[in-house]
């Protein structure tokens, strides 16, 4: 038998149909399946089944493109100032940097964490140990620990944990490396029924990029980061290895306007590009998916020919600590994707079948912050993010751009520079920008000769 407070919830909601299949096998199967019921967070699920009731895309109110911060690659008084700021916030051990990696790289071809994929086009370099190149960097030139914060998926958390331990956390204290799981929500059928992934458990995803807040909640992370003295956290995502970890100038903006959350755009040029789109919706600045921002207002065009609505999200954010730890006791808004799954349908056996996941977005939390600074950036230095197998934001898309990136570096140096036909590479934890790769041309050369900067 199962529990008659379970019992009450499930009859409440109509939802007791999800016992059937156990309740044919028997004792021993209802109550696996009922372990599995007790974690469901029933004001959460009664949040779902309101949002599929009403269905449809959101409307989007008034839109104007918002103000933008200049990119930090331009030199200017303001970058200066701000990129000073951020780096004494870095050495004043005030910031935490994080990463969210959860979902395999299924869409690349390749069986495991995204942030595996070999994607340096001469070493191999993995996703992953170009970041923690960048983190050692940025630990070495502040002589603070600075904790990196990796957000998994339950599809790939063991994995991520195996792959950094197997690389000796890439020379990274392990300690310094917090590995936090996402949560997950249960699917509903399209007649807000739960769905059976087995009789004995449910069909549940992971709960979107959003379940970052309550991850760290769940973790106790906000806590251990407020004991180091930490008040600002770096967000960025695996997928883009021309993410400049930590950035100063970025940082420093946030920190000097006071802000709750950040967020960095590129422009965008082609109006059917899938990047989110900034813009101030009834004036409060916000981040429209692409999927829900119609055709009509991505083509129109400004004044100076471009696109009026320009500002494409990279998904690099700063947060306010106190701001992003108040995002994980306020839910954020349900988006839901009508998919085909594989779940129960009447029988035993999962079959494909219509379903609809629910995720939430950690970029919904933008319009929740009273102070948001949207800073421009240049793509080429950037943003050249790896999503699928072939096509655009492809392996090779994503591999091209780095590799030029590194070739721009180098010209702006006296180092010998690539031949164009040959990959290069500049390994992982040697320069944090053109800049600082300037700044060691002494080191450099010795580095050269020692090819740990390579060529083929
Ligand atoms: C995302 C943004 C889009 C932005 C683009 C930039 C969404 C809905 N949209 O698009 O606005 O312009 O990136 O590249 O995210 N992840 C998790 N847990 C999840 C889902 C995703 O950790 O449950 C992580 C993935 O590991 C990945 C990142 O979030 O690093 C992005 O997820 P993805 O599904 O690839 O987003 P996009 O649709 O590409």
């Amino acid at each position: 038998m199962i529990s008659s407070d379970l019992l009450e919830a499930l009859q409440g909601r109509g939802l007791e149909a999800v016992l059937e299949p156990a309740q044919k096998l028997g004792n021993v199967a209802l109550k696996e399946l009922e372990q599995d019921l007790a974690s469901i967070h029933w004001p959460t699920l009664d949040r779902q089944l309101e949002a599929l009731k009403k269905g449809g895309t959101p409307s989007v109110g008034k839109l104007a493109p918002p103000p933008l911060a200049p990119p930090s690659t331009i030199p200017s008084h303001e970058t200066q100032e701000a990129s000073q700021m951020g780096w004494n916030a870095l050495k004043e051990g005030r910031i935490a940097l994080c990463t969210v990696a959860g979902g395999q790289a299924s869409r690349l071809g390749f069986d495991a964490p995204k942030g595996a994929y070999p994607l340096g086009s001469v070493s191999g370099a993995s996703l992953f140990q170009g970041m923690a190149g960048q983190v050692a960097l940025l630990r070495k030139e502040t002589g603070i620990p600075i904790p990196w914060i990796i957000q998994t998926g339950p599809g790939n958390h063991e994995d991520t944990i195996r792959f950094f331990s197997k690389r000796a956390f890439f020379g990274l204290s392990s300690s310094s490396i917090h590995f936090i799981c996402q949560g997950t929500l249960p699917a509903l059928s399209l007649d807000g029924q739960l769905l059976l992934a087995t009789p004995t458990s449910l069909f549940r995803n992971p709960d979107g990029h959003g379940g970052f807040y309550a991850a760290l909640h769940a973790a106790g992370t906000f806590k251990l980061l407020r004991e180091k003295g930490i008040d600002t956290l770096f967000y960025c995502q695996v997928d883009n290895p021309l993410v400049r970890m930590g950035d100063p100038a970025f940082l420093g903006h946030h920190l000097k306007s006071n802000a709750q959350m950040s967020i960095k755009v590129v422009e965008k040029t082609d109006p059917e590009e899938k990047v989110g789109l900034v813009a101030l919706v009834d004036g409060t600045p916000s981040c429209i998916e692409y999927s829900d921002l119609a055709p009509e207002l991505a083509k129109e065009k400004s004044q100076d020919g471009g696109l009026l609505f320009r500002a494409g999200n990279i998904a690099i954010h700063a947060f306010a600590l106190d701001f992003a730890e108040s995002c994980a006791t306020h839910p954020l808004e349900l988006h839901l994707a009508h998919k085909k799954l594989f779940a129960l349908d009447g029988g035993m056996q999962p079959v494909e079948r219509d379903g609809v996941k629910f995720e939430t977005f950690v970029f919904d939390a933008l319009t929740r912050a009273d102070e948001v600074v949207v800073q421009m950036c240049e793509r080429d230095e950037e943003f050249a993010p790896v999503k699928n197998r072939v096509g655009q934001d492809s392996i090779r898309t994503s591999r091209e751009a780095l590799d030029s990136r590194n070739r721009n570096w180098i010209s702006g140096s006296t180092l010998p520079s690539f031949n164009e036909r040959k990959r290069s590479e500049i390994l992982p934890g040697i320069a944090l920008c053109g800049e600082s790769l300037l700044q060691k041309e002494n080191d450099l050369s010795l580095i050269f000769r020692n090819s740990l900067l390579i060529e083929d």
